[in-house]
């Protein structure tokens, strides 16, 4: 019906029909980016679990593709992540086609339903038409649960230096790292997490991957652990970690383990709708970065939001880099470089002073449900400011920042419906600024149900959904306290 479609994004992957949660298996080959899913093609809320499937040539556009991966006699198909063999080191390769192999979780529901501890185990399939159609592999599972209820989420990884793959998982509030030669036979090396970051909930998703430090030649690891409960701002959301692996064993960079002691715990995100986010297995862009995607939702309630005959979309896609500051190192993430290729209509306003509230834009200047603005503030130190996105039906989304606390916010509490979760828009979400700058940058990304903001050069991120009455086609801006500099504002209408 239409009020469904009012709330379809306009350039963020959803799934025709029907349940979606966390990005799975993603991998590059042959000028396609693949993205599965965890998918119930029967319903809209959370259920017996297949991979689905979309490919892109700028993980920006996507077309769904048949269901990959269906459910089996070890159970459900869970979390999990894809490789090239280029080597076919696996042997699953024939007549010249090189083998996919993507590594997932079976999860049995009989088990759970016994409460037995087995529950669950890792299992691979191999692809031999680039992703498409997938063969499980008859020695499955390929590694036995060891004693972990929650025991899941494997992500496959190239180590190029040691020459062999290596497998991080999640196992209750720990990460287990393993390796192997053939992807088949795997072995534990080692683990991680106990006594550091956030442990109020259970991890999930893991990722790890080398990083380049921007404007050095260092090179860092990044390990990548969702959680939930246990967010920033409640639920579920991803932490990260800065360390080094040397084959066998992660371990978190001195300056960076001191920092996490000392100040908090890193987010990749701070809204409360980015979850279970990893990346593409096998590419990096020209400058070294890896490139993620997460699933815009939080458990505290993906499955009551108020769309009927799908539910759930994916966040942009972005580039994670590494920066390192006076503070040690920060992962930054900004939406990939292909987004430009959308820009459509552009309008750009003269530096203004704001004192008090200032109309930036109407329903007739862009259409901001599919638009990407880039501002700047001069000398933010002693200046609030604060956004205000509104419709015709006084609905509200207002995102800014409080320079006594020094926290950006978003609050969502009358941007429409919230009704349908006590936990949707029961606080304001903030995040802490981590940059000194006197200047601040944002990138601020609108579609219809969702706001994606990037400070400071994508240090600080924040992505919520919304459900407005109708579509969001104002902005106005505030000054909180002093006046302040808008020292630049452009808004680019994306064409979709
Ligand atoms: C994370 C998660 C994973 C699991 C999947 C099941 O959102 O709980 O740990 O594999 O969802 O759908």
């Amino acid at each position: 019906n239409s009020e469904e479609e009012m709330y379809r994004p306009n350039f963020h992957f959803t799934p025709k029909e029907n349940w979606m949660n966390d990005p799975n298996g993603m991998f590059f080959y042959n000028e396609y980016y693949h993205l599965y899913f965890q998918y119930y093609p029967e319903g809209n809320k959370w259920g017996p679990m297949h991979w689905g499937h979309a490919i892109s040539t700028d993980m920006i556009s996507w077309k769904e593709q048949p269901i990959a991966i269906y459910p089996d006699e070890l159970g459900y198909i869970f979390s999990g992540s894809a490789v090239v063999d280029h080597n076919n080191s696996s042997g699953f390769g024939k007549d010249g086609a090189i083998p996919i192999v993507a590594m997932f979780t079976s999860h049995d529901p009989i088990k759970e339903k016994e409460k037995k501890t087995d529950v669950e185990s890792q299992s691979i399939a191999y692809s031999l038409d680039e992703g498409l159609t997938w063969t499980k592999y008859r020695g499955n599972p390929v590694i036995k649960n060891q004693g972990d209820r929650d025991f899941r989420d494997p992500k496959v990884m190239w180590d190029e230096i040691r020459e062999q793959w290596v497998m991080v998982l999640a196992a209750g509030q720990k990460t287990l790292f393993y390796s192997s030669t053939n992807l088949k036979d795997w072995q534990l090396l080692s683990e991680f997490g106990e006594g550091v970051g956030n442990h109020d909930g259970v991890w999930e998703c893991p990722d790890l991957f080398p990083l380049p430090v921007d404007g050095s030649d260092e090179v860092k690891w990044v390990h990548l652990v969702s959680i939930n409960p246990g967010g920033p701002n409640g639920g579920s959301a991803t932490q990260y970690f800065i360390g080094d692996f040397d084959g066998k064993q992660f371990t978190m960079d001195p300056s960076f383990e001191k920092a996490i002691n000392k100040r908090h715990d890193f987010w990749v995100d701070f809204g409360r709708d980015n979850y279970a986010g990893v990346t593409w297995s096998n590419v990096t862009t020209s400058s070294g970065g890896k490139l993620f995607m997460g699933w815009m939702s939080n458990w505290d309630y993906a499955q009551v939001v108020p769309t009927e005959t799908w539910r759930s979309a994916m966040t942009i896609a972005r580039e994670l880099k590494l920066q390192k500051s006076d503070d040690g190192y920060v992962l930054t993430s900004l939406p990939v470089d292909e987004l430009n290729q959308y820009r459509g209509k552009k309008y750009k306003k003269e530096a203004i002073s704001v004192k008090g509230n200032v109309k930036l834009t109407d329903s007739k200047t862009v259409d901001l449900t599919k638009s990407e603005i880039n501002f700047a503030i001069a000398d933010i130190k002693n200046a609030g400011f604060k956004f205000t996105l509104s419709n015709s039906l006084g609905n509200e989304l207002v995102f800014g920042y409080n320079s006594s606390t020094t926290n950006f916010y978003i609050e969502r509490s009358k941007a429409g419906k919230t009704d349908f979760s006590e936990k949707f828009a029961n606080e304001t979400t903030t995040a802490p600024r981590t940059s000194n700058n006197t200047d601040l940058k944002g990138t601020i990304l609108l579609d219809k149900t969702s706001i994606e903001l990037f400070y400071d050069d994508g240090q600080t991120v924040m992505t919520e959904i919304f459900f407005p009455n109708a579509p969001f086609e104002m902005l106005s801006v505030d000054s909180e306290d002093n006046e302040f500099m808008l020292e630049h504002f452009e808004i680019h209408e994306l064409n979709f």
